[in-house]
């Protein structure tokens, strides 16, 4: 079987991937612990035993964090196909904690007692090699009991490997009893390599270029277009659009917006949403600080009686354009047809400029913020 460089190196071949310097790093990193993991284990002999040498540990693993679209969950996923270590295991890191709940409340109810061994018992069993995707510590229920649990596994020769979108100090930031959670952090830290991913690029938002991002008239091709633009840029499976996220996004002055569907950087908004309502610039500067894209249903043809929504629209493009959001939307007239006559309609014509900016590779190929 291909290792993981071999694999990495056939897809920057066949153009299928762009050379990366923080990629290339990470590979070769997971190369020397795939390299790590087959090195035949020593169990100690019977004098070894009888001095209390402990068992050889499993090999360190790996604590890949960097920004979204870096690559994080690509190079996990090429060195996880081909590892040759068995049995081993890939999972999402909240299902899998989800399991890791159900599983123990069931040995509680059996009556035992000390169910969260028996389950790490259980989960070493089933896998030497653990590849978490995008950890993430949420609630003071998996907080509580994560140091615990991945000292078990440790113990049991389990080699861990995790993407996250932070370092471990920042893991369940501001949580609740935080103060629980701070030895997991020091076992990380400990335990795993960390290491950075997080080059220049984000491959994700590459992906805009080259498509179209206004999509003129509001209908059913409009709105493909935009869902389809929001799973590629999410990389969400579309079976699964009916538990897309919500968020409510904190704004200046104590009040939330509620974004009916935010991930990954990315968020859905209805243009009755963001300009039918009483906000302001410092309220769209939030939104663009908090989101690299953006994507605007229903955007209407304006006429002379929707004074308040073109000026506030005007807001939020200049918002959305100095922090360099990237745009998509679907409308009923291209940007300099969107609103010819009325109040403001010549401040309009700047933002319709924008707007055409904003469509261009150049402006797509910019990073995030001002
Ligand atoms: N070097 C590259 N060249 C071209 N495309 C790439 C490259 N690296 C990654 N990609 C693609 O970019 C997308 C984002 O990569 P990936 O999902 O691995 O990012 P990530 O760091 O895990 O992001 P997140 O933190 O949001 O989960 C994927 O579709 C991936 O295949
Ligand atoms: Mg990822």
């Amino acid at each position: 079987m291909t290792d993981v460089a071999g694999r990495y190196a056939e897809l920057l071949a066949a153009g299928e991937l762009k050379p990366d310097a923080a990629q290339a790093a990470v590979v070769a990193r997971l190369a020397a612990l795939e390299t790590a993991l087959n090195r035949p284990v020593e169990t100690p002999g019977l004098i070894g035993r009888l001095f209390g040498k402990a068992p050889p540990a499993a090999p360190k693993g790996l604590y890949i964090w960097g920004g979204v679209g870096r690559g994080k969950s690509m190079a996990m996923d090429l060195f996880f196909a081909a590892s040759s270590v068995s049995p081993k295991r890939r999972a999402h890191f909240h299902e899998f904690m989800a399991e890791v709940h159900g599983a123990i409340h069931v040995r509680r109810k059996a009556g035992d007692t000390d169910p969260l061994m028996s389950v790490a018992d259980q989960i070493a069993q089933s896998a030497c090699l653990l590849c978490f995707d995008e950890m993430q510590v949420k609630d003071i229920a998996d907080a509580a009991i994560l140091s615990r649990l991945f000292t078990a596994l440790l113990e049991r020769g389990v080699t861990v490997v995790t993407t996250c979108n932070r370092p471990p100090r920042d893991l369940y930031k501001d949580g609740l009893n935080r103060h629980l959670f701070l030895p997991f952090i020091d076992l990380i830290e400990a335990t795993l390599d960390v290491v950075t991913l997080d080059g220049p690029t984000d491959y994700r938002l590459a992906r805009l270029s080259g498509t179209q991002t206004w999509h003129v008239p509001n209908g059913p091709e409009a709105t493909a277009a935009l869902s389809s633009a929001f799973f590629r840029m999410t990389d969400y499976p579309p079976e699964d659009r009916e538990h897309v996220p919500t968020a409510e996004l904190p704004l200046p002055g104590d009040r939330f917006l509620h974004v009916p569907k935010s991930l990954k950087g990315v968020a859905v908004f209805s243009f009755a949403r963001l300009c039918r309502q009483p906000l302001g610039a410092a309220d769209y500067l939030a939104i663009a600080r908090h989101y690299h894209t953006v994507l605007i249903v229903g955007i209407p043809k304006l006429g002379p009686e929707n004074r308040n929504e073109a000026i506030r629209f005007i807001h939020l493009i200049d918002a959305l354009y100095e922090q360099k959001v990237k745009l998509v939307a679907a409308a009923d007239a291209r940007p300099d047809q969107l609103y010819p006559a009325g109040d403001s309609s010549f401040e309009f014509e700047r933002t319709a400029s924008r707007l055409m900016e904003m469509q261009s590779a150049a402006y797509l190929a910019l990073g995030h913020g001002g």
